[in-house]
């Protein structure tokens, strides 16, 4: 069959190939990006269901608006401003999952040949979905405050990019935040080049002792013209459960209704069940309960993580350890005669009944090979110190 030429641009994900091993008996894998199904809100979820199914079985059964469903936008709404950040209802709409939201920002904004400028490295699946539209894609470094912002400031300069792609807080796979000033700076580079920036923001409550710094969107009321620069995408998946598919578009009016219009054309809208679901739990005043419990169980998971790490591979690996999130960033030092290249270590780690993710296919161009992201967040305390001294035995 002779496929569309865009197909030449991306291949399968290097990490789903490595998914296919992981089903060897016994192996602990720190190499997926899922938040742990043991902390769903399942009897929340359940009264939810319930309740919209009793109570308006006609409307959260029925085709519904593209921009969504009522309720929810009110309530998204409403969610935001909890975090500082002012998003009217007809201000966003509710996307399937924060996934989507992205690619409507590509199909909105990337022509062919397009310049996208985003961290080095990135969430993988942004790379896919921007290259797919035909973005010529550039890598800015980062460091464990986020993004560097003299770098951005100079490439943008240099590439005046279509937008900026950002994942501020905790990111994937970095497990780095933002610092204020760079938050402010990004903002006023955005304004003042007339740069469009795109916030995405899935980690953001996931925080283990202290919130994170205000989210691009919120700080951008304190930078003038910055809002008209600046999309901010949201998802339900990791603070109340991936399987509904929920996430948002926050964008300057324009943008949102080119979003909107191609949302048509895609999946006309997301499912009113699981909007209507999201939108009763919401009032339930139970997120806060359940995501006390994920951020105390995912910050002891990391701490556990960062001292075994310590404690098995010492100097020969080097990260940052993370204030929130799911991830650990690494980087292979080369200390102890031990290697530098992370995709065969991970293949022996496999061998030694362990896995995670080589770093690379995070990175847009000029991967870093000694890099790579670890998740502590589906393994128990105990297999994550088992994991990880199977990792310093596979070093
Ligand atoms: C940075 C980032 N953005 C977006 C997504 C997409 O999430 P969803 O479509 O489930 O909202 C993910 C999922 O892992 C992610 O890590």
């Amino acid at each position: 069959m002779q496929f569309a030429d865009r197909l030449n641009k991306v291949e399968t994900s290097a990490i789903r190939e490595l998914f296919k091993l992981l089903g060897k008996p016994g192996i602990i894998s720190f190499a997926g990006g899922f938040p742990d199904p043991a902390l769903f809100d399942v009897q929340g979820i359940q009264e939810s269901a319930n309740a919209v199914l009793a109570n308006s079985p006609g409307a959260v059964l029925q085709y519904g608006a593209t921009e969504g469903y009522q309720p929810l936008r009110e309530g998204i709404s409403g969610f935001m401003a909890n975090k500082g950040a002012i998003a009217k209802p007809e201000g966003l709409i509710v996307t399937t999952g924060s996934q989507q939201a992205l690619d409507l920002i590509g199909k909105t904004m990337i022509s062919t040949g397009d310049k996208v400028i985003v961290e080095a490295p990135t969430f993988l699946a942004t790379i896919q979905c921007f290259r797919l539209y035909g973005a010529h894609i550039i890598g800015a470094p980062i460091d464990a405050d986020g993004v560097d912002v003299d770098r951005l400031e100079k490439l943008i300069e240099e590439h005046k990019p279509k937008l900026v792609y950002l994942i501020p807080t905790f990111g994937n796979p970095s497990g780095a935040t933002l610092s204020l000033a760079r938050r402010k700076r990004i903002l006023e580079i955005a304004a003042r080049t007339k740069t469009l920036v795109v916030e995405d923001d899935p980690y953001g409550e996931l925080y283990f002792d202290q919130p994170p710094p205000l989210s691009l969107l919120a700080l951008s009321e304190q930078v003038s013209g910055s809002r008209d620069w600046l999309a901010h995408c949201g998802s339900f998946s990791k603070i109340l459960s991936p399987g509904l598919r929920v996430g948002w578009l926050i964008a300057p009016p324009e943008l949102l209704a080119k979003a909107t219009m191609c949302k048509q054309f895609s999946d006309a809208h997301t499912s009113n069940l699981t909007q209507a679901i999201a939108a009763h739990y919401l009032t339930l005043n139970r997120l806060d309960v359940a995501l006390a419990v994920v951020r105390k169980t995912y910050a002891q998971r990391a701490s556990v993580m960062a001292d075994s790490l310590h404690r098995e591979l010492g100097s020969s690996i080097e990260f940052n350890q993370p204030q929130g999130g799911m991830f650990f960033w690494a980087r292979l030092t080369g200390a102890n005669n031990k290697g530098r290249n992370a995709p065969e270590f991970a293949k022996r780690a496999i061998d030694r009944g362990v896995a995670f993710v080589p770093g690379a296919p995070f990175f847009a161009h000029d991967p870093d090979l000694s890099t790579l992201r670890l998740s502590f967040a589906t393994v128990g305390l105990e297999k994550i110190v088992e994991g990880i001294e199977r990792l310093g035995r596979a070093l």
